[in-house]
């Protein structure tokens, strides 16, 4: 099976550099006209620069393929918006979203500014929901849609001075929770890699040793992948990071069941604690109501 995107259209934002850039190398290179959005900031978000996107747009287009530079600021719904008539002025439509864009202002939450924190929650959530508003009514138009979210460890399982970046980064997951049941019918699926790469974010966290092994390109591929017609996933984590691939799920432990006419202390529920917490068999749902209903069963 031949990946390939032929008269596919693609949004990559973030994309001068790092994770994005490579995404929207490998897709270009397998035919899909690409819209390299990228602000060209630095790392904290400030300054702009057209360097970016434009280079890799004429890298792409140095090697036969398709592409026009965009240099808008994601995180507000007007240059979301313009990302998009940008592509679809170029292109005529949008068959894949990828948000790749992303900042960083970490610092211990006491002394986090909440300009910081804000900024950091309108980059990386806010952008990702802004410039999916504006490719959805396309892509529910079109009935197709390929649309792949950017998460991380630090949301996933938290990381000490990135009280910002993590909710925003789980923002995402619960964004993709709900739109990938109402995207089903329409044949728009949304999923979110959980990236490691060795780019300007990732260069000052990852030991040395390990850094000429995380390369995007590595990410690319299953990035592409579910960017794909080929694509069988919706509403999946997936962890990729130095030829590593693994699926990330939120699981519920089988849990306890107390009669609802008991009385229940905060005695009895230190008592039954290791029961509670013990993760053995634990369970995933694939939507709230699963849960929901799971937890009716035994009072129906
Ligand atoms: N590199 C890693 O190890 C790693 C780990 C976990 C998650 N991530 C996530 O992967 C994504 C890509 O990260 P990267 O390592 O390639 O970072 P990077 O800093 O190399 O690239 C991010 C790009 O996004 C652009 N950008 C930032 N804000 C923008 C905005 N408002 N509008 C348009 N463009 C904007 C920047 O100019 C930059 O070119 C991010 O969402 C990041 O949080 C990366």
């Amino acid at each position: 099976m031949d990946i390939r995107f032929d008269n596919k259209t693609a949004i990559v934002t973030g994309a001068g550099i790092g994770l994005g850039r490579s995404y929207a190398l490998l897709l270009a290179s397998r035919g899909a006209r690409v819209v390299v959005n990228d602000m060209g900031g630095s790392m904290d978000g400030s300054g702009h620069s057209e360097t970016p996107a434009q280079k890799v747009v004429d890298e792409i287009r140095a090697q036969g393929g398709e592409a026009v530079a965009d240099y808008n600021d994601i995180s507000s719904i007007q240059g979301a918006g313009s990302v998009v008539k940008a592509c679809c002025d170029a292109y005529g439509k949008v068959d894949i979203l990828i948000n790749s864009a992303g900042i960083l202002r970490d610092k211990s939450f006491a002394k986090m500014e909440m300009a910081d924190f804000e900024k950091v929650i309108s980059v990386h959530l806010l952008g990702t929901v802004y410039m999916t508003k504006a490719v959805y009514p396309i892509m529910l138009e079109n009935k197709y849609g390929r649309i792949v979210n950017t998460t991380s460890a630090a949301g996933l399982y938290g990381n000490f001075g990135q009280t910002n970046y993590g909710a925003a980064k789980m923002g995402i997951v619960g964004f993709m929770n709900a739109l990938k049941q109402e995207g089903a019918k329409h044949n728009i699926l949304v999923n979110t890699v959980a990236p490691i790469a060795a780019t300007r974010m990732g260069e000052g966290v990852y030991p040395e040793a390990v850094l000429s092994a995380l390369k995007p390109e590595l990410v690319a591929a299953v990035v592409a992948y579910l960017s794909s017609e080929q694509c069988t996933l919706s509403g999946e984590i997936i962890s990729a990071g130095g030829g590593y691939y693994a699926k990330v799920q939120i699981v519920e432990s089988r849990g306890v069941r107390f009669k609802p006419t008991d009385s229940v202390t905060p005695e009895l529920i230190a008592d039954r604690l290791p029961d509670i917490t013990k993760m053995e068999g634990a369970v995933h749902f694939g939507s709230a109501i699963e849960e929901v209903m799971a937890m009716f069963k035994h009072l129906l």
